[in-house]
């Protein structure tokens, strides 16, 4: 991977989205480096929370790569939106929780890949924003979709329509983000996270993201069975034995060992 730095701290990974020179900007190669990410991160077990950021102090993702689409034709843009979608969706759908921890500018793309991940926190010198029909084009990473899913439709076609960027404490009142740090202690706050979900049941963790991304996708009746599926997948785990033995018994549990 050329544009992403990885780095493993125990069971959590932090994944730098590294092009400096454009802000950090998805072109082509950031979004098959991305790809490369998820395959790397689906083959270590050992990894039980990953956390996704930006270099520098400036940004996290300034968007799509302006000067990549200036030219291209009708059917090069889909394919490249259908390159982003196809990376931004197996990130979604990654088995372990992903952490946004947007340090800056998360525009066009930017916002549409911390949308893609499950929770967002940033700094509060973050901006975010889909600037895409101010360059002539409609968001094109998912932003219509998951925007609208995250902060309501009214809200989301404002914000599109509109055009218009927000800094990181209105993001937080629309619930765009959790919450807001002081930028030195954004990744701090992110690994303390980590860390928090990293010691709950991995089984449990990776059920009960699945149960609210897959029920988000149909009507209740069927949300809920997929939730029965689920939540009756946890038991007669070692972790799920230890985790209620342990409460019955009136002490800690031994740590979790995913199995
Ligand atoms: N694509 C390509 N290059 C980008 C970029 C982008 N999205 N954003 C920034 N850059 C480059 C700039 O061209 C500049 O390069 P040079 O030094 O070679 O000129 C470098 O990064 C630094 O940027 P600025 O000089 O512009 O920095 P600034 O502090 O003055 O402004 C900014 C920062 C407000 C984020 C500004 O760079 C900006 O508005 N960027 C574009 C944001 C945007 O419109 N993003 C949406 C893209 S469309 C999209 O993402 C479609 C989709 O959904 C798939």
């Amino acid at each position: 991977m050329t544009h992403i730095l990885l780095e493993k701290k125990g069971p959590v990974a932090i994944a730098t989205v590294n092009r400096p020179k454009a802000l950090n900007a998805l072109n082509s190669e950031v979004l098959t480096d991305l790809d490369a990410l998820i395959d790397a991160i689906q083959a270590d077990e050992t990894i039980r929370v990953l956390i996704l950021t930006g270099s520098g102090e400036k940004a996290f993702v300034a968007g799509a790569d302006i000067a990549e689409m200036a030219r291209l034709s009708k059917a090069e843009a889909e394919a490249f939106g259908k390159h982003g979608n196809d990376v931004f969706r197996r990130l979604e759908q990654l088995a372990i929780p992903v952490i946004a921890a947007v340090n800056g500018y998360a525009l066009g793309g930017g916002c549409e890949l911390s949308m893609a991940c499950d929770v967002r926190i940033c700094s509060d010198t973050a901006v975010f924003g889909q600037p895409e029909t101010g360059l002539g084009i409609t968001p094109g990473f998912g932003g219509t979709q998951r925007l609208a899913r995250l902060v309501g439709a009214g809200m989301a076609k404002q914000l599109i329509f509109s055009a218009r960027n927000i800094k990181a404490d209105e993001a937080l009142r629309i619930g765009l983000v959790n919450a807001v740090y002081p930028p030195e202690e954004l990744m701090p706050a992110a690994e303390k996270l980590a860390e928090t979900i990293a010691k709950n049941a991995p089984i449990a963790v990776r059920a009960s993201k699945k149960a609210i991304n897959d029920g988000l996708e149909v009507p209740m009746d069927e949300a809920i069975v997929i939730e029965e599926n689920l939540f009756g997948g946890c038991f007669e785990t070692y972790d799920q034995q230890e985790g209620m033995g342990a409460f019955l018994e009136k002490r800690r549990h031994e740590p979790f060992q995913n199995r």
